[in-house]
């Protein structure tokens, strides 16, 4: 056996241990799109799908992308330098009006516009500040600017969503420029970014810009769907945000919005960008036909969405379960216990209903969760069923109360 096999053994030791109780919980695939799909044969309602307006689906949707596939196959074969159609370009520009941006690129995922808006704008000069929940494409877009030759930004941490820890940590930068890393809503925690709080303390120091990720806050917050800067009206005081297809806009795709020489800058930097091959044209019709809704709609599909939440919200205090600090549509079931997540994840999924266990080291341990995203796309009897379930397990678990807590700790 080489050092690779039996390196690879031993580190699937945890997986093969819950394989064999039959309670891995990953990987599992379904048998159809959409939030209502099978599973083996069996119906299951999907609680774990970042489909937030459940548009993905939507037949309007499927057409484009058939009908794009006819004048443009499922690739062009190449990066956007040769390979950029039509449709690219087209989305490129109604994005940036509709999010009110000068300019934005399309990136092939949301991971690599991140990892190459990062590399392309930090270098030694830049200290890159990040909240210490951020998602992973910040992370490794950070990592790898910094273990760039000649480019090696510093690199510090602030406390999750704390402006007053993000002011000491600018204070006390090495270098001239500041790149501030925040997230719309944090996607395993379901909490808003404080952005008004961070834009106000940005503006008290020089050379600071701020980079957005509001992945999550695309199609969910602000009036019309535009995100965070539409709900705290930040227009023109974040200087970047990036977003994705992979979730409201129902297929994969990064979004980077910014002034016009920001993004022409990025494009021509992004080694993410430049050499990995162009977003396949059916995904950008189906994403520009989620964008004809949303420009159509997006105030009552959004409302939709809310009162859904807002509905799941009660139904899940009422029952006691800790929500962590989720103020949004996601709103993980914190279990704090892995055997638990994992056996409540089993039980649901035997009865149709599929919400994913995060445990660690995604999450820290005793912070062990189910990921519960409330979607547009979920009716009140999928909730209801949900509600039913989960008060069973409350109780027969101990998922909630003093035992629960006793458990956790
Ligand atoms: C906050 C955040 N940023 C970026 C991404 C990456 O997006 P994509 O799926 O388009 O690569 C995700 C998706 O998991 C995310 O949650």
């Amino acid at each position: 056996m080489s050092w690779i096999s039996e390196k690879a053994h031993v580190e699937l030791q945890r997986v093969r241990d819950a394989q064999a109780k039959q309670i891995y919980p990953y990987f599992r695939a379904f048998e159809s799109g959409g939030l209502h799909t099978t599973i083996g044969g069996k119906p299951i309602v999907n609680f774990s799908s970042n489909d937030y307006l459940g548009l993905t689906n939507h037949p309007k949707v499927k057409e484009a992308a058939k009908a794009a596939v006819d004048q443009f196959a499922c690739g062009l074969s190449s990066s956007r330098v040769q390979a950029t159609a039509t449709l690219h370009v087209e989305l490129e520009e109604r994005l940036a009006a509709w999010y009110g941006f000068e300019k934005s690129l399309i990136f092939t995922t949301g991971y690599q516009a991140m990892v190459g808006t990062i590399t392309s704008l930090a270098d030694k000069d830049t200290t890159v500040i990040l909240d210490n929940l951020s998602h992973a494409c910040i992370l490794d877009g950070t990592f790898l600017a910094a273990g760039t030759p000649m480019r090696a930004p510093e690199v510090r941490f602030f406390n999750h969503n704390s402006a007053k820890a993000l002011d000491r940590v600018l204070r006390k930068r090495d270098r001239k420029n500041a790149l501030v890393m925040i997230e719309g809503i944090y996607s395993l925690d379901g909490d808003e970014a404080k952005i008004q709080e961070f834009v106000d303390v940005c503006a008290q120091h020089e050379n600071v810009a701020m980079v957005c990720d509001d992945a999550h806050g695309t199609g969910t917050l602000g009036k019309g769907g535009r995100g965070i800067i539409e709900k705290y009206g930040l227009e023109g005081q974040v200087p970047v945000v990036i977003s994705t297809f992979s979730k409201t806009f129902g297929g994969i795709g990064g979004i980077l919005l910014g002034d016009a020489d920001v993004v022409d800058f990025i494009k021509h930097n992004a080694r993410s960008f430049l050499f990995s091959a162009s977003l396949p044209v059916p995904i950008v019709a189906a994403a520009s036909t989620i964008l004809d809704m949303l420009e159509a709609d997006g105030e009552a599909l959004v409302n939709e969405l809310h009162e859904k939440s807002a509905y799941m919200r009660k139904g899940l205090t009422d029952i006691g379960f800790d929500l962590g600090d989720s103020n949004s549509h996601i709103m993980p079931i914190m279990i704090r216990d892995e055997t638990k997540a994992m056996f409540t994840h089993v039980a649901l999924l035997e009865n149709g209903v599929l919400m994913v266990p995060i445990m660690y080291p995604a999450v820290k341990e005793g912070e062990e969760r189910l990921r519960l995203n409330v979607t547009r796309g979920h009716t009140y009897e999928d909730m209801d069923r949900a509600l039913d379930l989960l008060r069973t397990y409350a109780d027969s678990f101990s998922l909630v109360g003093d035992t629960a807590k006793t458990a956790g700790t």
